[in-house]
């Protein structure tokens, strides 16, 4: 009698099945079964051994090893000094609790433990995988995979969807369509990076599925054409030759990988957001209203004055903005991108009298303080690199290569970890300071003698998981170079990610719609900037860039005093408007839709209660606006738009007329069900 494994949520449904001495097989991975489906009979009972094959079929298992004839990508890369390199599992157990289940897997003759661990959360609908390795032999096992998870995608699984892009230009959309050549992304650069995000979207015949890695460093996915039609999916870091080599007993755990199924994109999107939700760790328990922000770095850049500073803060204050943000340029020496970074006090030609003037100046305003650090750089140009240059991350022997002018310490090393650690505790100490924007403005080059870029992220981690457990009232901000450490892994440790360094808000519209594949709105840092955008020279409005911002977790970066006095209202009312609006933007679900023509919308909040934000990008063609058809909506429900009323059926089959919008324009429509 053959045995499985299922697994429900209410919209996926997983089927292992379970033959004895083996690694279970994926028999499903998807859309929600009924109760009870499984399959009639074993697979190889469906499937008789075809010509030139192996007299023992290996279908494609949890864990995929080479040992055992499977031709396809292993699960698992690994030597004992060139021995016990193909894995094949001799012993199975399954342990199954509610809604997840632990598979054991062992190799008699490698002597390999492989532990994967399936949890499928009811209500996100994501499934979350974790392998962890042990070595159990009596000698050193090289590691180069080990995938952190494997899953099935089904024959018709046709076209793949990722994101390219660069500093400037995050979530660059790519779409491939999958072959029988294997599709593969790599990321070396060492943090999670701006061209390969961890993650992808697979479109097969009704059904979107959708994986990302939860990790801030190399990383790999593949998917690949197995003989019975369907695909593998693998995800992992990508290690470095040498990068892993365990001793007899030691463990190596890979990052959490989450996938998930669903009818279309913005449903995968809402079951994220929901996993994503589960796992951010908020002070005191759970998320506040998100603040209105302002950001020193456009309006500024690294020319701190006091007085100007405080200035700003009572404008920003007058504005209704919530928390003041001291960004780069506030510490020892630093005037400039070529010097400073290590030295972690304030600027005393600056700041005279240190940075508590200008602290207790805002929060006697009302506001939180935020102070921009980047822990892990240093400056050939300081006094943290003149006095330890041993611990900037290289290779010995060979000239170290800047990038922003900078270096990136080894964080391996426990006396850097400890030294970042005082430096920025004392501050914590001293001042009123309640948030920290943690920049990384460079990859990683050759990180070591011996390839150091998984430690590097743990290094990362364990500096961060330190000054949260010593100040657990600090809100953490993920930047580097705007959104080149935006993933999944980072967020248990920080609360807002800076998507871009280019608030040009056409741009800024597809590189947030990118982004919210993956990630709720409210850790989406959205800036109103100024006009023109420093990043590509473009005008708007201020209508049109604060709407763009509107959504996410919002926040002005320009000079406030310089607005004229109409731009000032409108942002001001802007702010307001947000405050109006952030628990529902922040709360709820999120629909992404494209009417044609250079219009797109958006909707935030419940189905019975939307507030729908419409953009037109480009100049309207056509002599007539289309119609924005909302699927999202139900049917037989009646709806309240504008002073209208609606069937929802209508709004789904034809749509809702807008007033016309000239280019870059924007609407803010409330739908409530009546
Ligand atoms: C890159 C960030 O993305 C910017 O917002 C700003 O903080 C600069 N670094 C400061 O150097």
């Amino acid at each position: 009698m053959t045995e499985y494994l299922r697994l429900d949520s209410a919209e996926c449904t997983l089927i292992l099945e379970l033959p004895q001495g083996e690694a279970p097989l994926w028999r499903y991975w998807g859309l929600r079964l009924p109760d009870g489906v499984l399959p009639p009979q074993s697979l190889r009972e469906t499937r008789p051994t075809p010509s030139f094959s192996p007299d023992f079929d290996q279908p494609l298992s949890v864990f995929p090893g080479c040992g055992a004839g499977w031709f396809g990508e292993s699960a698992l890369l690994a030597h004992r000094d060139v021995r016990d390199w193909s894995f094949q599992a001799t012993q199975c157990r399954v342990e199954q609790a509610d809604g997840s289940a632990t598979v054991t897997v062992f190799d008699e003759v490698s002597q390999i433990e492989v532990i994967i661990g399936l949890t499928l959360n009811a209500v996100s609908n994501v499934l979350a995988i974790e392998t962890k390795l042990t070595n159990q032999g009596n000698a050193p096992l090289n590691v180069q995979w080990l995938a952190a998870g494997v899953l099935p995608l089904p024959p018709d699984a046709a076209k793949v969807h990722s994101f390219g892009g660069r500093h400037n230009g995050e979530f660059v959309p790519v779409a491939d369509q999958l072959s029988r050549s294997t599709w593969r992304r790599e990321n070396r650069r060492g943090l999670t990076s701006h061209d390969r995000f961890p993650g992808a979207l697979v479109e097969a015949n009704g059904a979107t599925y959708g994986a990302q890695l939860a990790w801030s460093g190399n990383h790999a996915q593949s998917i690949e054409w197995i003989d019975d039609g369907r695909f593998q999916w693998q995800f992992g870091e990508w290690l470095a030759p040498g990068e892993v080599r365990l001793a007899p007993g030691e463990c190596l755990t890979t990052p959490e990988l989450l996938a998930t199924c669903a009818h279309d994109a913005d449903r995968v999107a809402q079951n994220f957001h929901a996993a994503i939700r589960q796992r951010l760790t908020w002070p005191g328990g759970a998320m506040k209203p998100r603040p209105v922000h302002i950001n020193t770095w456009e309006g500024f850049y690294f020319e701190h004055d006091e007085d100007a500073l405080k200035d700003l803060a009572d404008h920003a204050a007058a504005l209704g903005i919530e928390r003041f943000v001291l960004d780069d340029g506030w510490f020892h020496c630093r005037d400039d991108d070529s010097s400073s970074l290590g030295d972690w006090w304030p600027d005393a030609r600056k700041y005279p009298n240190g940075l508590k003037p200008l602290t207790d100046h805002v929060t006697g305003l009302g506001m939180e303080f935020g102070l921009w650090i980047e822990p892990e750089m240093v400056n050939p140009d300081s006094e943290l690199y003149r006095a330890h240059p041993e611990w900037a991350l290289g290779v010995s022997g060979r000239a170290a290569v800047t990038a922003r002018n900078q270096l990136v310490l080894d964080m391996r090393r426990a006396e850097v970890r400890s030294y970042l650690f005082d430096c920025v505790a004392a501050l914590l100490r001293e001042l009123p300071i309640s948030y920290l924007k943690w920049d990384h403005n460079r990859d990683l080059i050759a990180a070591g003698d011996r390839a150091g870029y998984r430690d590097q992220v743990l290094g990362s981690y364990a500096l961060m998981e330190q000054l949260r457990a010593e100040f657990p009232d600090v809100e953490i901000e993920a930047c580097a170079g705007g959104g080149g450490r935006i993933d999944a892994g980072i967020v248990r440790h920080t609360h807002r990610f800076w998507t871009s360094d280019n608030i040009d808000a056409v741009s800024r519209l597809s590189i947030q719609r990118g982004f919210l594949q993956y990630f709720p709105p409210e850790l989406m840092g959205a800036h109103v900037g100024a006009s023109p955008a420093h990043a590509t020279g473009r005008q708007q409005s201020m209508d049109f860039r604060a709407g763009v911002a509107l959504p996410g977790h919002f926040g002005v970066e320009l000079d406030v005093r310089t607005l004229g006095e109409s731009d000032r209202a409108q942002l001001q009312h802007w702010i307001s408007l947000y405050k109006t609006h952030r628990d529902r933007l922040h709360s709820g679900k999120v629909w992404r839709g494209e009417a044609g023509d250079g219009l797109y919308w958006q909707a935030h909040g419940e189905a019975d209660n939307l507030l729908l934000l419409v953009y037109r990008i480009e100049p309207q063609s056509w002599r007539h606006a289309p119609l924005l058809k909302l699927p999202i909506l139900d049917a037989k429900q009646r709806y309240h738009i504008d002073g209208t009323d609606y069937d929802g059926a209508w709004l789904i089959s034809t749509g809702l007329p807008t007033k016309p919008l000239k280019a870059e324009q924007f609407l803010l429509i409330e739908v409530k069900a009546i």
